[in-house]
């Protein structure tokens, strides 16, 4: 049976760089459906250079957006509103059966935000997780887009508590498992081997043949890197962490321009630490499955360390990624030096987790969205017709 003509494509939306490795397997999953689903990919342009953006899209094989808002950088209140401004005519124009958005980013609440208002059905991937700290700008996004969306695939059993104690309705919410681990088992094989990228960048590979590994570093959280005297302890600690084994610290362009700014660069002058511009996907699958340990405050590293049984230090004081902790590699450690030491010891010392994967984290979510989300919308279209 062929897609009704007079049902619209499903717009999706990325707008920044956890987005995109949510996105390429869900746009492959709706073209590989029978019948397959039509997409429109819009990008807003949260994230734009190329290396946030360009080296990304080609790993993944993402297709050339159908059409970039290029909001650029901003405030959030700016940002926010730009992507809304600019995408309200897209919805006008294209008429979509649904807009599809992933994650919890200032470009996800925004086109959600839009279509509410337009009853265009939104359907969010990654509903449901909660760190129940609202100081982040990300939990703000998620519970605001969950409110409003339509259909809701969630990537692990805990956000259907979360969303059922905010009065979601159980029925709008369907289990499916973990997009970005289905891009992660896609490209496991092709991932760049760690000596090819430092030897890119100029540096030794010997380096890493420590007999101890090396650890994989990021750090980009405004609560982390916003504040001189947070970011001095943290890399503080991070030079003394680096003693012991070696550090690839491939670096967001906001703790960059902090580290300038608050001019704490001679911390991280050490030959036992690399300094890595944001690495494309492929290179940073690479270095990850390499690793003897993560250290990051990223949402997305939690998961695919856990997927890849490599232990990760969470330098953040709460997540909204439980799963990562009771069942897979992840511990949390905050900004407390001495937290961050003791993990890092017990890791060098053979303690480390080494975890168990997550249901459904299975390569397959992308498919069970696309699937459910065939059903959702012709049944919906169906009604509406009759
Ligand atoms: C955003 C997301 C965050 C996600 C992160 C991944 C929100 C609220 N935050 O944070 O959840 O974990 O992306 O990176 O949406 N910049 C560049 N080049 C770019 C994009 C940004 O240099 O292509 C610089 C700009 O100076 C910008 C700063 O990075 O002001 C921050 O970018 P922004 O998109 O506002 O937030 P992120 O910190 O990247």
């Amino acid at each position: 049976m062929p897609w009704p003509a007079d049902l619209g494509p499903v717009i999706c939306v990325v707008g920044a760089r956890p987005n995109f490795m949510k996105m390429a397997p869900i746009l492959r999953a709706f073209a590989d459906h029978r019948p397959a689903l039509p997409a429109l990919l819009v990008h807003t342009g949260q994230h734009y250079d190329r290396d946030m953006n360009d080296r990304l899209f080609s790993d993944l094989r993402l297709p050339h957006p159908d059409i970039n808002l290029e909001v650029g950088s901003a405030t959030h209140a700016v940002q926010t509103a730009a992507v809304m401004q600019r995408f309200e005519p897209v919805l006008d124009e294209r008429r979509p059966s649904c807009v599809l958005v992933v994650g919890d980013v200032n470009s996800t609440l925004a086109c959600a935000l839009v279509c509410a208002k337009k009853d265009v059905p939104v359907v969010h991937v990654e509903a449901g997780l909660r760190s129940h700290d609202r100081a982040m700008p990300e939990e703000i996004n998620r519970v605001l887009t969950d409110q409003i969306a339509d259909r809701l695939y969630t990537t692990e059993r805990s956000a259907l508590a979360n969303l059922t104690r905010e009065g979601v309705a159980e029925q709008r919410v369907c289990f499916v498992g973990n997009v970005m681990i289905d891009s992660l088992l896609a490209n496991r094989q092709l991932a760049h081997a760690p000596a090819k990228t430092l030897q890119a960048v100029g540096v030794d590979p010997a380096l890493i043949d420590d007999r101890r590994g090396y650890a994989v570093v990021t750090l980009h959280r405004p609560s982390n890197v916003d504040r001189a005297e947070t970011l001095q302890a943290l890399l503080a600690v991070l030079r003394e962490v680096s003693e012991s084994v070696p550090l690839i610290f491939a670096m967001h362009p906001r703790t960059r321009a902090n580290v300038e700014r608050f001019r704490l660069g001679d911390l991280l002058s050490s030959p036992r630490i690399v300094l890595l511009p944001p690495q494309g996907y492929l290179e940073m699958l690479g270095l990850l499955a390499g690793a003897r340990l993560v250290l990051s405050d990223s949402g997305g590293l939690q998961e695919e360390s856990t997927a890849l049984g490599v232990p990760c230090l969470t330098i953040r004081e709460n997540t909204e990624r439980p799963i990562t902790i009771e069942q897979g590699t992840n511990t949390l450690v905050g900004a407390n030096p001495q937290a961050i030491r003791q993990g890092v010891h017990e890791i060098l010392s053979g303690a480390g987790k080494s975890g168990r994967i997550p249901e459904f984290w299975d390569g397959r979510a992308a498919q069970r969205i696309a699937a459910d989300l065939a059903t959702w919308l012709l049944a919906r279209h169906a009604q509406r017709a009759g």
